[in-house]
């Protein structure tokens, strides 16, 4: 028994200290209780009721989710946003066309009413959260099937959520934590009047493009702005040239003070998704299977875009946002599985996996609940990865075919056409909705490039995908043109209507109900159609129910993970909801003999220009500015013009765009990106190569005031020197 207990202990002090200083995405209600202690240690003089309170104005009151995957943060009493550059991207590129390119001249407004509105951008703050475990899991007992508790638990949320908003204006949401072994409440309020407010030219936005994405050191004035607008009661309404700016209940301090490697820093903002607690067998799968088949197929789609944009001016102007969100993933694919590799990740969890078991088998209570759970997730991915390999065929692969994902979109009006209680004047109001949702689509279309994605996409699908898991219309067609992928292409391409916006418009534009006949004809939409049919009728039920034994095992496992190892501060996996981070501002050691500097300058810019390269053309701007050091106060004391620093704090998709703050919570930085040996950070933190990047809020200031000469924005912020 005495052993026993030994045995134990040991095996609990060696994983207590897996979370350390630097990882960790934590709660902000939960920060006086688990983390005040340790960030006032590691150097921060404010109180984590400075963070996030609910009694009065706090740092959280300036912060938002900006769209639905990134994040912003107020600086001034008018409702000026900063967030970055890739993630206005899409809005930018909206308001560009060849003549008015936005992308590659920048955007800034002069006054106001130059800010453009953004249909479809909204920003969220959060009002307050709760924890509500205990009423969601009302009614739920361990025994019953994964579905059914699904179901009380919807019930329930819906409840919480009704009374959470009762009379109020807001939104409000009910968000699993820990695996479905903790739940909390988020009230929010939603502003969708957003207006875009400058963005520099993508020589300085987007320096480096894919090229240095995901890598240190970087050069990236990643930053773009915008402004909040609401009612004269400073409440959300949809946009309206009455609305006025926003005024936030608190707006960041920017500090031009600069900092030093060492220094106290938090990122507070939204990150997305993280996957801390998984078994060996998850992390192998992702790392060997999925990442693979999603890398190889990006870069098919990759490099039939970008030789196209490299020849035509008006292709880059509308395939480019597509580009960096396929290159985006693909990197981090890329950079994710090497870092797995290195960290010898799965091999950590096969060992945490051996104590875990020798632990369960350790005592009877435990070996019954949990004795059996790494045998049964060795089971459930033998028969999951297949499966999935062939989710991401389908989803990586013939959904990055355009044409696919845009006739899909007419479903809706066959549907409807069929329906004898829908009038003419229903119908067409669909089919107008269409035709500008069509307008939209072809301004960002080329079907020479888009039939090419086809002809790769398609072959490496019919050839690579497991086949009783292939859309069964995909593989007789195929079949039928002898694996003639070019063959089959000709005859679609020339016969849809969807890939011809001429003769699309036309079509829509005299649109009567008996017309529908004509879109149920098409080949595109006969492609679609039964593309998605597969998807949503036949595979989708595969899937959900993988997907409901994944929740419980993991749920299970986690709520052991923590019972196993009662002493240690759990973190909570990123799920897009607000959090902080913290850590401090470091270098780092990528490999034998390199070592990397913590900050980057101006110079390097210069260094790195190449008149040649899209992603390394200089702004000529910015270059007379370093020619004559004009850097005025936002110089370093070093005098240099500090671009780029790094810092240890556990950061992923969703952190961009997040403030970066120094120890008396003023803003230092925003967040943009993460270094390149770090990228496995989603599911494992290694504290000696896991860094976030962010842009120097200074050199961000010196881009707005010296190069777009748009003092009066910064006139707007407070600012200490
Ligand atoms: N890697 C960063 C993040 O995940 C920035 C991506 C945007 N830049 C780009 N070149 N695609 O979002
Ligand atoms: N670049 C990412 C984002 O857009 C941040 C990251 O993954 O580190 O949120």
């Amino acid at each position: 028994m005495k052993t026993k207990i030994f045995i134990t202990t040991a095996l609990l002090g060696l994983f207590i200290n897996l979370s350390r200083a630097g990882e960790g995405m934590w709660l902000p209600l939960l920060l006086s209780q688990l983390n005040e202690k340790e960030m006032r240690d590691m150097g921060m003089k404010i109180t984590a009721e400075d963070i996030y309170s609910v009694n009065h104005s706090s740092l959280k009151d300036a912060i938002v989710l900006f769209g639905g995957g990134c994040t912003g943060e107020l600086v001034s009493t008018q409702g000026l946003l900063l967030t970055n550059h890739h993630c206005g991207y899409g809005n930018i590129q909206k308001h560009s066309s060849l003549e008015k390119d936005y992308l590659a001249t920048g955007f800034w407004a002069q006054r106001m009413e130059e800010e453009l509105p953004n249909p479809g951008l909204s920003v969220t703050f959060l009002v307050r959260m709760e924890e509500v475990t205990a009423q969601t899991l009302r009614g739920v007992s361990n025994s019953m099937s994964q579905k059914m508790r699904d179901s009380i638990v919807s019930a329930n949320n819906k409840t919480i959520i009704k009374d959470a908003i009762k009379g109020t204006h807001y939104a409000a949401q009910v968000k699993p934590f820990f695996g479905g072994n903790q739940y909390y409440l988020f009230v929010t309020e939603v502003f969708t009047d957003v207006r875009l407010v400058g963005a520099p030219p993508s020589n300085i936005g987007k320096f480096g493009g894919d090229t240095d994405n995901w890598m240190w050191p970087r050069h990236t004035g990643d930053f773009s702005m915008f402004r909040i607008y609401a009612n004269k009661d400073n409440k959300p309404a949809e946009y309206s040239k009455d609305n006025v700016p926003y005024k936030p209940a608190k707006h960041l301090t920017i500090s031009l003070k600069g900092f030093k490697e060492g220094d106290f820093t938090f990122v507070y903002g939204f990150p997305g998704t993280t996957q801390e607690y998984l078994p060996s067998y998850a992390v192998d799968m992702t790392a060997f299977q999925d990442n693979p088949i999603a890398i190889g197929l990006r870069q098919q789609r990759l490099d039939i875009i970008d030789r196209a944009m490299e020849n035509d001016r008006l292709t880059r102007i509308q395939y480019s946002a597509k580009a960096a969100g396929i290159a985006n993933y693909w990197k981090k694919m890329i950079g994710e599985t090497k870092g797995i590799k290195r960290l010898d990740a799965i091999e950590k969890k096969q060992s945490f996996e051996s104590a875990f078991q020798k632990w369960a088998d350790s005592n009877p209570e435990t070996k019954a609940k949990y004795g059996q759970l790494l045998p049964a997730f060795s089971k459930y991915y033998s028969g999951y990865v297949p499966v999935n390999n062939a989710y991401t065929y389908l989803t990586e692969g013939l959904l990055g075919i355009e044409m696919v994902r845009f006739a899909n979109s007419y479903t809706n009006l066959v549907k409807q056409c069929a329906d004898k209680s829908k009038t003419e004047a229903d119908i067409k109001k669909i089919s107008e909705q269409l035709k500008a949702s069509a307008v939209a689509f072809h301004k960002n279309y080329n079907p020479i490039v888009d039939k090419q994605l086809f002809d790769a996409l398609m072959k490496s699908y019919i050839t690579s995908c497991e086949s009783s898991l292939q859309v069964p219309m995909v593989k007789e067609t195929a079949s039928s043109y002898k694996g003639n992928m070019q063959a089959w292409s000709n005859d679609l391409y020339k016969k849809s209507m969807f890939a011809d916006s001429v003769r699309l418009l036309a079509f829509l534009s005299g649109f009567d109900r008996g017309d529908s006949r004509k879109i149920e004809k098409d080949p595109g939409y006969i492609l679609a159609k039964s593309v998605y049919a597969y998807l949503f009728d036949d595979f989708a039920p595969i899937v959900n129910a993988f997907n409901a034994t994944n929740d419980s095992l993991q749920r299970l496992y986690m709520a052991a993970q923590m019972e196993m190892q009662p002493e240690k501060r759990f973190y909570p996996d990123a799920n897009s909801t607000l959090r902080v981070a913290y850590g401090n501002v470091k270098g780092y050691k990528p490999a034998d003999a390199v070592g990397y500097n913590w900050f980057t300058t101006l110079d390097g810019i210069m260094e790195k220009e190449n008149p040649e390269i899209y992603d390394y053309k200089v702004e000529p701007k910015l270059k007379e500015l370093y020619n004559l050091r004009d850097y005025g106060r936002y110089a370093d004391a070093d005098k240099s013009m500090h671009v780029a620093f790094i810092a240890s704090n556990h950061t992923t998709g969703g952190n961009s765009g997040s403030p970066v703050l120094n120890a008396d919570g003023q803003l230092i930085g925003i967040n943009f990106d993460r270094c390149w040996e770090g990228t496995m950070s989603d599911l494992m933190y290694d504290p000696d190569q896991c860094r976030n990047i962010s842009l120097d809020i200074r050199y961000c200031l010196f881009i707005i005031d010296k190069m777009a000469g748009a003092k009066r924005l910064v006139d707007e912020m407070t600012v200490v020197e």
